[in-house]
């Protein structure tokens, strides 16, 4: 007797509306193909247009706009992310990025323009021994890495202050459409120089 394929399943499936659940779990049934595909997808470095995600809390995996984060505050931990499916690109941690925001006035006219409305996006790695760079220094308007007290500056990256002894590499943004969107791959190199 012939095995029956998935398309028999879901015609049987149709004369019987017991099977609805059976015909909707097919639908949503993801090949092993398929699934290699999204693990490529997820493991891609951020591209231009890529939109910004919450990696954690009640918004996770919603797009992150500039309201959302606030000027000279600790920074927003976001994924970049597929802008059609949203698919975070969360299959490195070399991806996870973070968002600091400062007041665009006080910008110089000399700074490079990868800034959508006053925010900036690095890897969120630290340079020097790959903790999450997470903390603001109010007092010195630096970002902050609680490890080993590391601090970067929030408009180019570079390391300021502790034992870090590289800039974050930074992912430029723009506004696109009203969405803030990654406009250029990494610039600079990602994580902790390799021992030798
Ligand atoms: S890992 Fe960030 S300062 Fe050491």
């Amino acid at each position: 007797m012939n095995k029956p394929t998935d398309r028999s399943r879901v015609l049987a499936c149709r004369r019987d509306v017991l099977c609805a659940g059976s015909a909707a779990a097919l639908a949503t049934f993801v090949t092993p193909a398929q699934a290699e595909d999204d693990d490529e997808e997820r493991s891609k470095r951020p591209h231009p247009g890529d939109v910004l995600v919450f990696s954690t809390g009640d918004r996770q995996g919603q797009v992150a706009a500039p309201k959302d984060v606030e000027i000279n505050d600790n920074p927003v931990i976001v994924w970049p992310a597929d802008p059609k499916t949203k698919t975070p690109r969360d299959g490195s941690r070399f991806n996870q990025v973070l968002l600091v925001k400062v007041d665009a006035g006080s910008l110089p006219e000399s700074a490079p323009d990868r800034s959508a409305d006053g925010v900036f996006a690095y890897s969120a790695v630290c340079t020097h021994q790959q903790c999450t760079v997470v903390g603001w220094r109010d007092e010195k308007h630096t970002l902050y890495c609680p490890c080993h007290e590391s601090e970067f500056d929030p408009v180019t990256g570079k390391n300021v202050f502790g034992p870090a002894t590289r800039p974050l590499a930074q992912l430029p943004l723009k506004m696109e459409g009203g969405t803030m969107v990654v406009s250029h791959t990494f610039i600079g190199k990602l994580g902790a120089p390799v021992a030798t």
